[in-house]
């Protein structure tokens, strides 16, 4: 990893100057009070000139960095309580009390700057948390990860502590996981996990974690919803540190050969799934036809294009929610389709008095050119998106499926399924016009599976 290259260590004296820089934009009052004092401490600073000038343009690219792809969540402040936090669970971190969960770190310490760099670049499974590594350069992650240590004055006041050490795995064998499970019965992890690490949801007993919210455990049988990783060294890590701010206390004071065992043991439970590392960013091609393009999802014309499998990520964790959506695109130079399959066994569609959202798939489009200049949710100001909508309504479940029960044809909000709208950020989304929706589609529920196609000149 190239971060730890870089000479941060030695910034002790410039770390303050800017730290209060920085305030300025958080409390302009207080800074004005200050100024006199931050002026003295220019003078006091070490290094000055250069060093310090690159330091700050540093925090500066962080800063802007942070006001385009993280504010949303994490707010503006670091607060985690930006206007897409509402629709999340977990909630996104409140970075102002300078608690981590994802550190290689004693429990209660600050993490270091590798830690954050990882977490930002690999994302969070399991949570909206994103993986930025693949659409945010180096240099830009590295500067993400000094503007938000401006969030808690405790990476002001405290230095990292040591690095836990890991030591040698022993062989992954039958005895060592034998051991495990019963060092796992001793240490009581079934009170949270369940007996053999299968239990999911929010703990019974109504813990809270750090910030004040429902804690929940995770499935630990799906090695793909670790959030620490899931390869022997970082289940160790996770075990030897914890999770801070979280019921998932440090396991420090067990002896690295027990815990190793409980690796091992945690592993025999997990299932054998082929897990692909969370993605940002992926190509769909759209296949160029010479024919007219029909709205309907069975259309012959799909028949071998190339379909794209996107993962999902969910907003809210909870188990049962389609992981994954296959994309095709046609054109015929004058209009352009989209069909869209997941699976999916209840049909969610809507029904008179129905309070639950019924199934429903958007795209979204830049109406810029690049879009990964944009935010990805709802686009931002002055940086629409183009939102092309679908929803479920009893008529488009294929005939003869067992599903269909109340066959009220119903779609309370509007007469058609598609819809076509507009955003520059949270808050925003208006639905276009009549005379300027262009979109037709159709959705297919057939076999435990959706289809929907969305077609527009
Ligand atoms: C779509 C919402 C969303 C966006 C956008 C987002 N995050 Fe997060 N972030 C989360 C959530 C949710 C969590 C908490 C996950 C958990 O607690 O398991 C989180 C946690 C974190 C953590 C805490 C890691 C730890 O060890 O506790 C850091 C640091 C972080 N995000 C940084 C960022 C940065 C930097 C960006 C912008 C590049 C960003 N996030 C953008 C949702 C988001
Ligand atoms: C008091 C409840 C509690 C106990 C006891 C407990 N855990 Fe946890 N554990 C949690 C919670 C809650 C989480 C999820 C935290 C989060 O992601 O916010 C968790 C997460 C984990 C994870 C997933 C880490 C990741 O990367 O996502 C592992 C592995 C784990 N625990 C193993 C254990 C083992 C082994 C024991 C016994 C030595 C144990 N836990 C005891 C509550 C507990």
């Amino acid at each position: 990893m190239g971060y730890s290259t870089l000479p941060i260590a030695k910034f002790h004296g410039s770390l303050l100057l800017i730290g209060l820089i920085l305030f300025q934009y958080f409390s302009p009052l207080v800074y004005a009070d200050e100024s006199k004092t931050i002026e003295r401490l220019i003078e006091l600073t070490e290094p000055r000139g250069r060093a310090a000038q690159e330091k700050v343009a540093r925090i500066n690219a962080g800063k802007k960095a942070y006001m385009q792809f993280c504010v949303h969540c994490h707010g503006l402040q670091g607060r985690g309580n930006g206007k897409a936090s509402a629709y999340l669970h977990p909630f996104p971190r409140d970075l102002s009390l300078g608690i981590f969960k994802f550190r290689s770190t004693p429990s209660n310490a600050l993490p270091i700057n590798e830690d954050l760099y990882r977490t930002i670049k690999q994302g969070i499974p399991g949570t909206a948390m994103p993986a930025w590594g693949e659409v945010l350069a180096e240099e830009t992650l590295i500067s993400l990860v000094e503007y938000i240590k401006y969030f808690s004055s405790r990476f002001q006041i405290e230095t990292p502590d040591f690095i836990m050490p890991i030591g040698l795995e022993p062989p992954y064998e039958k005895r060592s996981i034998e051991k495990g499970r019963i060092v796992y019965k001793e240490l009581r992890c079934g009170r949270c996990h369940g007996e053999k690490g299968e239990r999911s949801g929010r703990l019974d007993n109504k813990l809270t974690d750090a910030w004040g919210n429902p804690s929940v455990v995770y499935d630990l049988k799906q090695p793909g919803l670790y959030k620490a990783g899931y390869s022997s060294e970082e289940i160790f890590h996770t075990l030897v540190t914890g999770l801070d701010g979280t019921p998932m206390s440090a396991y420090d004071y067990v002896s690295a050969g027990d815990l190793w065992h409980l690796v091992h043991f945690l592993q025999s439970q997990q299932k054998n799934d082929k897990i692909s590392p969370l993605r940002m960013s992926q190509k769909i091609v759209s296949n160029s036809i010479s024919k007219k393009i029909g709205v309907s999802p069975e259309d012959t014309a799909w028949k071998g294009i190339e379909s794209v499998s996107v993962k999902l990520r969910a907003l809210k964790s909870a188990s049962g929610h389609p992981s994954v959506i296959k994309v095709q695109s046609l054109h015929n130079f004058e209009q352009i389709a989209f069909r869209l399959q997941w699976e999916d066994e209840t049909p969610e569609m809507a029904k008179p008095g129905a309070n639950f959202y019924m199934d429903a798939v958007a795209l979204q489009f830049s109406s810029k050119s690049r879009f990964d200049l944009i935010y990805y949710g709802m686009g931002e100001r002055q940086k629409p998106v183009n939102i092309w909508h679908w929803k479920a309504d009893s008529f488009q479940i294929a005939e003869g499926q067992s599903q269909v029960r109340n066959k009220f044809a119903v779609n309370p909000f509007s007469e058609k399924s598609v819809e076509e709208m507009n955003a520059s950020g949270f808050g925003t989304l208006t639905v276009q016009s009549l005379e300027d929706q262009q979109l037709v589609g159709r959705g297919r529920w057939k076999n435990g599976k959706w289809t929907v196609v969305f077609l527009r000149n």
